[in-house]
């Protein structure tokens, strides 16, 4: 049926036009030496003529170029598509400094050359090359390099060989197939093929604005949507995409073959080879296979499949949106969701194999990434649909990334690459217990290896250098540097963390944290601590989230190093660097142990905690308040330096300084500020009161929460405000601490404490006020009222707010902590 379609077109008085140049073959057309109206050019290899023709059924004349051998006549490159001559009085000329004009009778202007590179040439020439190729050169200048026009930069319909079908990206020329208007008229047609450069590079045939139809990006081998484009005898293709240039190309293989590819009238992408025997042309290929190629044939998340009838269906876990509709056999709404994203940590990504990549103007690329790196990109950016490798030789390499509608998906048997569509974790169970191509996110251990390489090598590279282990790819290492510095999401494989952790076991248990057990487990010869989530906590699986969604991003000495996560069916794990001397509670608030904290030490705790919450607050890339700091909640590492952890109630705060309000209200008792704890307010100033408690309890070896005294009911805060107007603050010093030498720094601190704590927010300092202050000599400004300084003032709070639930003022306090 299409080869009734081919666009062949015939001319009146061919062969004598054909007749006349067998005598004078030339190729070229120079200052004194012009053609008219039936003279031609031939290519100097007999393989083209340029002449003057006349389609068939039509009164018009045309500059035009077609093939010498094929008998047929086949124009591949008209010169004045648009204005046409309407007799045979046309002469086409080269004139100085190097442009080539077509002139009628009356000496009209009909066409000319018109280049930016038409530079002043002394004895401009008109070549017609062998290719096919109309050159505008210097007479004495032979190299093609430095040709100031060509009919090549200027395609009709036909894409002949060499010629690079697409964007030279320095100059931003493009050079595209526009169809005749019909096989008798060689206007411009409806029908544009080009090169489409948004996103990631593909090839589209438009019908004005519209697009009719998608190649599919290039995977390396052939473009994703052209299962006929495959090595072959004939010709030899490919696809060019640097920072110089972006084009398809091809060469014909044996120079006795004669093939070209079309544009034709009706807009089919057709390869056409002319045959010998039948004295005809013969479709090779049509790029447009069947009805599935129609773009976007299925609307968005549909998936055409031409072996089902109908032929459009949804993507797995995807349900037509209006089912109406889609009875009636229009699809063009497509799909929706059956579960909405979860984004994050819910997610995963399920595999559909033998796909057309969807439509790529909506996505991103990057040539150098693994598909691991791909899905973590994809991963951590909730606009991310799906991925795919960009290329699929030597087991795939390079990333596409989609934001948006997939559109324009098929389903092939056995041809297309492998997509993976974001879905939310309860669609990739259901669909897993009876589906097959499902993959649950980084589930496969040569991923983990990847990750494990990136973070953890980094990490433990000179251990594994003094135990000669080589079983990771240096390069690993060297590039893992800047992975570092984007604070990535490095995922583990379940079964490595349980090795590590000697399968979770009661030994290696250290302690219990905001939502589950923490581990301690031996990877690759450096110790790690794993926070794994309770199976049935609701409530810590929200936790969990928002750890990693903050830690993930963060970055400091003073905040505990995020190795990474483990999502594995449903175990969520948490795994960070293992920090040897335990949390600074442990210490502080213990007679014997106190004593390994002398005051410089202390000091040193005291300013690297500053230095880690001015970074939330201020530094990093996110607003972060922490809202749970305490003593609990502060590591320490081999050298005693401070390492804030737990992430799980953090929020990202946007508004600078501007509160926000939680309906529940959580944190620790002792450390919670006024506001926070009675209206749920919080904001910076609130890890400010809790770093006030803080400095004060690592002076004072004391707890605030039920902290008690014999001459007052104050509690910690009340009792060092007291002292400090007594001008006694010397007496809160931990008894354990050595102080002799300190007292300055000692009392400056416990002045900044107050600073920290007191009622109103506006007076409290800001943190960079904080590390500014402990570090110089400048007069303080007298502290304020603390807030929350006696006992008394909670419970008056709690009668107000009606949640007095128990009688003991101190589990009241507790009931307000956590029953909100
Ligand atoms: C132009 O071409 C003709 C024939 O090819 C040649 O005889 C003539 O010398 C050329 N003139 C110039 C100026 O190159
Ligand atoms: C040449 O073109 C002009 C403008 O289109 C037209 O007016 C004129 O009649 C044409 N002359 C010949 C001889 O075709
Ligand atoms: C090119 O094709 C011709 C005719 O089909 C054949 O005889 C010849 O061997 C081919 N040449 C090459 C290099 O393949
Ligand atoms: C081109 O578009 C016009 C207007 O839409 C239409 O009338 C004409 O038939 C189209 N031509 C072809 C070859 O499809
Ligand atoms: C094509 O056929 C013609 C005769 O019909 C013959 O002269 C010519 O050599 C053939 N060309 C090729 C490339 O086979
Ligand atoms: C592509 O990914 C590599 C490796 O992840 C990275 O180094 C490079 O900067 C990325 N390039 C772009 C343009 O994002
Ligand atoms: C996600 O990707 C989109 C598109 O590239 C980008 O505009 C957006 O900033 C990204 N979001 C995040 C959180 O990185």
């Amino acid at each position: 049926m299409e080869s009734r379609k081919l666009s062949v077109f015939p001319f009146i008085s061919l062969m004598v036009t054909t007749a006349m140049t067998l005598s004078a073959a030339v190729d070229t057309i120079n200052l004194t030496h012009p053609i008219r109206d039936g003279d031609t050019l031939v290519s100097s290899g007999g393989n083209f003529v340029l002449g003057f023709f006349q389609p068939q059924r039509s009164n018009c004349r045309y500059v035009g170029i077609w093939y010498k051998k094929v008998p047929l006549p086949t124009a591949v490159w008209v010169a004045n598509r648009a204005v046409p001559l309407v007799d045979s009085t046309g002469v086409l000329k080269i004139t100085k400094p190097g442009i080539l004009v077509l002139v009628n009778g009356s000496g009209h202007l009909i066409w000319s050359t018109n280049s930016p590179r038409s530079a002043s040439l002394q004895n401009p020439v008109a070549q017609l090359l062998d290719l096919g190729n109309l050159v505008v050169r210097e007479e004495s200048d032979e190299n093609l390099d430095n040709v100031v026009w060509q009919s090549f930069d200027y395609p009709c319909d036909t894409h002949l060989p060499g010629m690079k079908l697409g964007w030279d990206l320095v100059t931003n020329f493009e050079r595209y197939l526009t169809s005749w208007a019909s096989s008798d008229d060689p206007s411009p047609g409806n029908y544009t093929y080009a090169l489409d450069r948004h996103g990631y590079p593909q090839m589209l045939l438009m019908k004005g604005s519209t697009v009719q139809y998608r190649s599919g990006p290039w995977n390396g081998i052939t473009f994703s949507g052209i299962p006929g484009l495959k090595p072959n005898p004939i010709y030899k293709f490919w696809f060019v995409f640097n920072k110089r240039e972006t084009y398809y190309d091809y060469l014909l293989l044996n120079s006795s073959v004669i093939s070209r590819r079309v544009l034709n009238p009706y807009g089919q992408m057709q390869r056409l080879l002319w045959n010998n025997h039948t004295q005809g042309w013969t479709l090779y290929l049509t790029a447009q296979s069947d009805n599935c190629d129609t773009y976007a044939l299925c609307g968005a998340f549909g998936s055409c499949n031409i072996a089902n009838s109908p032929a459009c269906g949804c993507l797995k876990g995807f349900v037509p949106k209006s089912p109406k509709d889609w009875e009636l056999g229009d699809w063009s709404d497509g799909c929706l969701r059956r579960t909405q994203l979860d984004c994050k940590i819910g997610d995963g990504f399920m595999k559909h194999s033998n796909i057309k990549l969807p439509d790529t103007r909506y996505s991103w690329f990057n040539t150098s990434m693994t598909l691991g790196e791909c899905e973590r990109a994809c991963f951590l950016n909730c606009s991310c649909i799906a991925y795919s490798n960009l290329d699929v030789r030597r087991g795939g390499s390079g990333c596409l990334l989609w934001f948006g509608d997939l559109l324009d998906v098929r389903e092939y048997p056995d041809f297309g690459q492998d997509l993976y569509v974001r879905m939310a974790s309860s669609e990739i169970g259901k669909l897993g217990s009876g589906g097959k191509k499902t993959r649950i996110i980084v589930t496969p251990t040569i991923l983990a290896a990847v990750f494990l390489s990136i973070t953890v090598t980094l990490y433990f590279r000179k251990k594994w250098k003094k135990e000669g282990k080589t079983e990771f790819d240096p390069k690993g290492c060297s590039t893992s540097g800047n992975q570092k510095e984007e604070a990535d999401l490095p995922l583990f494989d379940f079964t490595i963390i349980a090795e590590a952790t000697n399968n979770f076991s009661d030994d290696n248990k250290v302690g219990e944290g905001g939502f589950g057990p923490v581990y301690r487990g031996v990877l690759n010869g450096s110790q790690i601590a794993v926070k794994r989530l309770s199976k049935d906590s609701a409530q810590g699986l929200d936790e969990f989230k928002n750890e990693v969604l903050c830690i993930a991003r963060l970055q400091h000495r003073n905040l505990v190093t995020f190795l990474g996560c483990c999502i594995q069916a449903d175990e969520r794990m948490l795994i960070y660097e293992y920090m040897p001397n335990k949390s600074l509670d442990y210490y502080i608030f213990d007679k014997t142990r106190s004593m390994s904290l002398d005051w410089p030490k202390r000091f040193n705790i005291i300013n690297g905690i500053a230095r880690g919450l001015l970074y939330l607050h201020q530094d990093s890339r996110l607003l972060i308040v922490h809202r749970d700091l305490k003593a609990g909640n502060v590591l320490l590492d081999h050298e005693w330096n401070p390492k804030i952890s737990d992430f799980g109630m953090a929020r990202i705060f946007d508004g600078k300084g501007c509160e926000a309000r939680t309906e529940r209200v959580v944190g620790t008792y002792g450390y919670m500020s006024p506001e926070y704890a009675t209206d749920g307010l919080f904001s910076l100033k609130s890890d400010v009161f809790s770093f006030g408690v803080l400095v004060l309890e690592i002076v004072s070896g004391r707890r605030n929460w039920r902290f008690s005294h014999p001459d007052h009911h104050h509690n910690l805060l009340g009792h060092a405000w007291r002292l400090y107007r007594e001008g006694e603050s010397l007496k809160l010093i931990d008894s354990s601490i050595d102080h002799s030498n300190y007292v300055d720094q000692i009392l400056r601190s416990v002045h900044l404490g107050l600073l920290c704590v007191q009622q109103s927010q506006e007076d409290r300092l800001s943190m960079s006020a904080v590390v500014v202050m402990l570090s110089s000599d400048n007069e303080l400004p007298p502290p304020k009222q603390p807030g929350f300084f006696i006992e008394r003032y909670l419970e008056e709070v709690n009668s107000v707010s009606n949640k007095v639930e128990s009688s003991s003022s101190n589990e009241m306090t507790i009931t307000l902590v956590t029953g909100r």
